[in-house]
């Protein structure tokens, strides 16, 4: 029998190995590894403390066997049950057990004893099979290894970083090569077969060319796989029969891989010896007694082919269904609901509608522990990735609740109009104004939305931190115009609904200018009373009569709202007694003797006053004062010497009319003369009138 022993560090690719070996010679492959697995697996199961020499008792009532390539534990396929990361956490234990290494080894010896065999393990070329034709060590660098290790458990959806991985790889060789019963070690007459940079298939020539230069001998195939073959049969057992396919061939068909067959059933119900039976070739091992070719044969291959088709059909469209499901969701970039279904080192498992997705912890919103305490709640997550190949979907919860916030500030946004009023805070100050913050929105204040006055400096009227109530006043493109002036009326607004023209009001001399007053309205407005403005008269002087602070009654004469000046008067909250008058020089008025005194007297012509000079009295009597020819209420004519309404001045004189007439009565006798003498001189002409001769003493007297 030609026998190889494969040992090895884990993760050197012994197993992957082996089984290449086996298929390509056509031998058993025997996975010593996985023996220590399904023990491993027993006593987890039963609960005993593996520690103890004295736990394994149960070994006794173990049975271990190896059935087409799977491993069976008392009867239970638990090929895929010793793969778990529990297992390979705790096999080293019952490995390092006396009672469970000798019991194993000798299984392993007896299983092997008379068959060509590939055997891979920790202690096959050193303890198992110290005499195998072949001897390998398996090695590889511990970062190789990891990767290889950190791969299959990808694949499987279990993550570990690489550095955990390496972590683990490292405790595994630590605790294999030293434990005190058969620790890893390389038979001194092993090869060193290096793997790391080597490809499985240079491995496996590299192992085959070895084990042909030993002698192996390939054994030679009568049937191939696949293949329809008939015989008797010749031994029956409960649980199989032996059936004879001619000379030198033999086949041997299990129980579950016969059709029809009820499980849990005897063999012995349905066949006999000597009947004969047609089967498929399934494999082709060696009869472990006689090392004679032996067939494994089944009637369920074509049901097994068309129920393994279905089901990879049906796994396949599930895959593609999910990769559809979640490829929509992720171009949909909708929100999805996944309930906490179980926590890693790296993430957790979350289920949506009965697929499994997984979010790393750098996308949680909450840390690992806290994720451990969600389990059995519902996460809301984005998908972010797709792994079409291993269909496997990942998912964001930080993500998912940026877009919420996304959102609502979106719907917070839409819902803002024009007009509205909002309690802002200051955020940033800007040279031309300052961002203001209010709900989950930020919006720009501009410099002059500040105040109805021009602002300057924004630092002297806004604080960061501050909060004010801010009018928006527009929304465009996304963006939002805030204005604290549109909180106030306009200060002219205001001015205009206190005063109207025409109103008259008790008015404060801010102060004098060259121009006339300026008297305060309100507090950002004064108004302007121009000179001329100030009185009727020019004898009023503006001057000499205000000061500034001093109040004034004056009467609101314009408001220009367009270029925001108010005109004032005073005059006219005054009587215009002047206004009316209009009279030239030697106008012949009415007048009535108001006062008389030393110099002449008052006269009342309508509302005003004028003065008559004693001097202008008569033209023909010497007067010493008026009320000795007019008395007080007399009313007498009298021409206009002087009238100046500007200066409330009026000179009358009665004493010019009467020249006047004299010089009419002179001008008439001149004009008869002049039909009858002519004149000579003007001096011949005046020479016989009194008027001059009065004149003349008058000048001679003083
Ligand atoms: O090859 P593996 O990882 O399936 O092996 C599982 C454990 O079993 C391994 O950590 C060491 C132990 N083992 C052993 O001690 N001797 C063997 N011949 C095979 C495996």
């Amino acid at each position: 029998m030609f026998k190889i022993a494969i040992d090895g560090p884990a993760g050197a690719g012994k197993s992957t190995i082996s089984k290449e070996i086996a298929k390509k010679l056509n031998i058993e492959y025997l996975d010593t590894g996985a023996m220590y697995r399904a023990v491993t697996l027993k006593a987890m199961r039963l609960g005993v403390n593996m520690e103890d020499d004295n736990a394994y008792g149960f070994l006794d009532g173990t049975d271990i066997t190896f059935i087409n390539g799977d491993i069976y534990l008392d009867g239970e396929n638990v090929s895929k049950a010793i793969r778990s990361v529990e297992i390979t956490n705790n096999v080293s234990t019952p490995s390092k057990i006396g009672c469970v290494r000798s019991y194993l080894v000798e299984l392993q010896r007896k299983i092997s004893e008379s068959i060509n065999v590939v055997m891979d393990g920790r202690d096959i070329g050193t303890v198992v099979l110290p005499n195998a034709n072949l001897k390998i060590y398996l090695d590889a660098s511990v970062e190789c290894r990891a990767l290889r290790r950190k791969k299959e458990r990808d694949l499987a959806g279990v993550e570990l970083s690489l550095e955990e991985t390496i972590k683990e790889i490292e405790a595994r060789d630590l605790k294999d090569s030293t434990r005190k019963i058969n620790p890893l070690r390389k038979a001194d007459d092993a090869i060193i077969v290096d793997s790391s940079d080597m490809t499985i298939e240079e491995v496996v020539n590299t192992i085959i060319k070895l084990a042909y230069e030993r002698g192996f001998k390939k054994m030679s195939e009568k049937f191939v796989n696949g293949q329809n073959v008939q015989g008797y049969i010749i031994h029956v057992t409960p649980s199989y029969l032996k059936i004879e396919l001619g000379e030198d061939a033999l086949g041997i068909i299990y129980s579950n891989d016969i059709l029809d067959v009820v499980d849990g059933h005897s063999l012995h119900e349905y066949y006999n010896v000597g009947e004969q039976f047609e089967a498929q070739v399934k494999s082709l091992s060696k009869d472990q007694k006689t090392g004679q070719p032996l067939y494994i044969l089944s009637t369920k291959l074509e049901q097994e082919r068309l129920a393994k088709e279905a089901k990879e059909a049906a796994a396949k469209a599930r895959k593609e269904a999910k990769l559809a499901k979640f490829q929509a969701l992720k171009e949909a970039d909708e929100i999805i609901s996944a309930k906490v279904s179980k926590v890693l080192k790296t993430g957790a498992f979350l289920s949506y509608e009965g697929h499994e997705v997984f979010l790393p912890v750098k996308q949680s919103e909450v840390s690992l522990e806290a994720l451990s305490k969600l389990v059995g709640e519902e996460l809301q997550v984005l998908v972010t990735f797709i792994d079409a190949e291993k269909a496997q979907i990942q998912v964001s919860q930080t993500l998912a609740s940026r877009k919420t916030a996304r959102l609502a500030k979106k719907a917070e946004f839409d819902a803002l109009a024009e007009g509205q009023v909002v309690t802002a805070t200051v955020t940033t100050l800007l040279p031309f104004g300052a961002i203001l913050s209010f709900g989950s929105q930020t919006g720009l204040l501009h410099q002059s939305e500040i105040d109805h006055k021009q602002v300057r400096d924004v630092k002297q009227h806004l604080q960061v931190g501050q909060e004010v109530q801010a009018k928006i006043i527009k929304i465009e493109e996304g963006k939002i115009s805030l204005s604290l002036r549109a909180m106030t009326r306009h200060p002219w607004e205001i001015l205009c609904e206190q005063y109207h023209v025409g109103d008259v009001f008790e008015g404060t001399v801010e102060k004098i200018i060259p121009a006339g007053l300026i008297i305060k309205l309100t507090d950002e407005y004064s108004g302007l009373m121009p000179k001329g403005e100030y009185s009727w008269l020019l004898t009023d002087k503006l001057e000499e009569q205000v000061t500034e602070g001093s109040t004034l009654k004056v009467k609101v004469l314009d408001i220009d709202s367009k270029k925001k000046r108010v005109s004032l008067s005073r005059r006219a909250t005054l009587e215009n007694t002047w206004g009316d008058i209009k009279l030239n020089r030697n106008d012949i008025i009415n007048v009535t003797i108001a006062a008389v005194d030393e110099k002449g007297a008052k006269v009342s012509y309508k509302n005003v006053t004028g003065y008559l000079p004693v001097g202008e009295v008569s033209a023909t009597r010497r007067v010493g004062r008026v009320d000795e020819i007019y008395p007080v209420g007399t009313e007498v004519e009298a021409l206009v010497l002087n009238c100046d309404p500007l200066r409330a001045k009026l000179l009358v004189s009665i004493k010019a009319i009467e020249l006047n007439k004299e010089r009419e009565s002179f001008d008439k006798y001149m004009k008869q003369q002049d039909s009858e003498t002519p004149v000579s001189t003007m001096a011949d002409l005046f020479a016989g009138l009194n008027l001059f001769e009065e004149e003349a003493s008058k000048k001679s007297k003083k």
